[in-house]
Parts: C-alpha cells; structure tokens; sequence
C-alpha cells in the first residue's frame, strides 16, 4: 500500500532520513521506533507532503506521491496526527472532527456525520458540544485521531499518539487503534513506549540517526543486536 524507496531529506548537514525504504502492506498496523532525533517525525513529513525529501521516492497504492501538496495526499487517502498536539482550541470537539471531513465534501451535513462517527470510534461523542481547548491531553489526542478519520483517509499515521498518557488511558488508546484497524484502515504508528508498540505491530521499522537499521517482525526485532545497542541498551525511554 504504501512503499517508501530511498527517502532522503537533509537539514542543512544533518541527514535526518537517510535512504530510507519501507514497505507497508494494507491492512497491517506498521510501528516504527528510534531513540530521540532518529528521524521519525521527518519521515512523517516526507510522506504525507508537509517536507519534500531531496532524494527518493514515496509510492501509495501504486502512486508517486513525492511531490504531491499535503492536501492531496490527503485526499488520496493517507491523514496523520501530529507529536505536539495540533487542534483548533477555541472550536468544539465536532467542529474540529468536521475539518477533517471538509477534505472530501462541502456539505456540512455530511461533514457532520463523518465527524459524529470519528468521534464514536475515538470514544469522544460525550465531549462532541465542549471546545477542543477544555480536552485533557489524552482527550487532545483522541480527537487529532478523530480527525484524521474523517478524512476518510486508508492509511492513518500516528506520531505518538500514546506518549504523556496514564496507563489507563493508553490501554484505551491502543483498543481504539485496534479498533480502527478491524474496520480494514492500515495504519503507521510511531511510539516510543515499546510494550505498547510491540504488540499491536505487525512489523516494526527501527530508524538511528536517520538510517534504517531493521525492519522485521517484532519478535525478531526485540532480538536484533544492532537494535538492542542502538536503542534499547541505551536510552533511558525505551
Ligand atoms: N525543521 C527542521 N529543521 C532543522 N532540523 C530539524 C527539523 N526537523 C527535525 N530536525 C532535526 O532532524 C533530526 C530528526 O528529527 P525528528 O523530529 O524527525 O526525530 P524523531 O525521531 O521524531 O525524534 P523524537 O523521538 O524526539 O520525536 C533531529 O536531529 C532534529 O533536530
Ligand atoms: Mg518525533
């Protein structure tokens, strides 16, 4: 569904992903992981159109969509959430889903449905009338997914959607990406919590650096040498 082959973006000297490549089949849930400024949030931005990659390409169901504008990858089908929680503050909880939902209509009334039923699957329809800026982080987070799913979007990426949450409230949100999945959407999940990512993912892509030093199933990966030095052995939030 979605192939990456070489992706290279540079800051100045610092080469945040370098020469890239991965490959998401429809339908998995595809976890990537990597100690901080790893390049992770990067490779986000070069897929879903907010960075340009200066080398590489990035193919989504047989599309070349590198140098795609953002808001038609998105309405090709791929919507993400963001690390730092992005969502219109002094608008209500709905409103804020209906964004998501203008990327394929104009009519409100659809845009409302869409958004009514985001809402249902992030667990936020009780909070549907309050404004966005009275969400507690979690609830912040509940709802850039909500968004994301209005879009109507085939493949969802979330940027740590489960980081700064209590337990309680990551088990909810790990059965609500469990949830998406089972209604067929693919999704790309960046976390660093390793108890979470592991066992919702399919495959996992571990990036240091920039570079992509495995891609595997999870049990291969928690074994994988290079990995265990690079990431697990050496940070303290791992
Ligand atoms: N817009 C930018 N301009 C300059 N440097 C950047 C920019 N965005 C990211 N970087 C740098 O690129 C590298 C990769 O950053 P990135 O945010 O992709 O890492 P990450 O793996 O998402 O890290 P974290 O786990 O902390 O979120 C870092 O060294 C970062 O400082
Ligand atoms: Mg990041």
């Amino acid at each position: 569904m979605l192939e990456l082959i070489g992706v290279t973006k540079k800051f100045g000297g610092l080469l945040a992903n370098d020469n890239v490549s991965m490959k998401v089949e429809k339908g998995q849930i595809y976890g990537i992981i990597g100690p901080n400024g790893a390049g992770k949030t990067t490779l986000f931005n070069c897929i879903t159109g907010f960075l340009r990659p200066e080398a590489g390409r990035v193919i989504f169901e047989g599309r070349d969509i590198t140098s795609m504008p953002a808001n038609l990858i998105c309405r090709a089908g791929i919507a993400r959430t963001f690390q730092i929680v992005q969502v219109l503050d002094s608008l209500t909880v709905q409103e804020n889903a209906m964004v998501g939902a203008f990327c394929h209509t104009n009519s409100r009334m659809v845009a409302e449905k869409k958004a009514s039923e985001a809402l249902d699957i992030v667990r936020l329809t009780d909070k549907s009338t309050s404004r966005a800026g009275s969400l507690n982080i979690a609830q912040k987070k509940r709802l850039q997914i909500a968004r994301a799913l209005a879009t109507g979007a085939k493949l969802v990426m979330l940027d740590e959607a489960m980081a700064g949450l209590t337990e309680a409230e990551r088990v909810q949100a790990v059965q609500i990406v469990k949830d998406i999945n089972s209604l067929g959407i693919t999704i790309v999940l960046i976390e660093h919590v390793m108890e979470v990512l592991m066992p919702v993912s399919d495959r996992v892509l571990v990036l240091n650096f920039g570079k992509k030093i495995a891609e595997d199933v999870p049990s291969s990966i928690v074994n994988n040498e290079e990995v265990i030095n690079a990431y697990l052995g050496g940070h303290g939030n791992a």
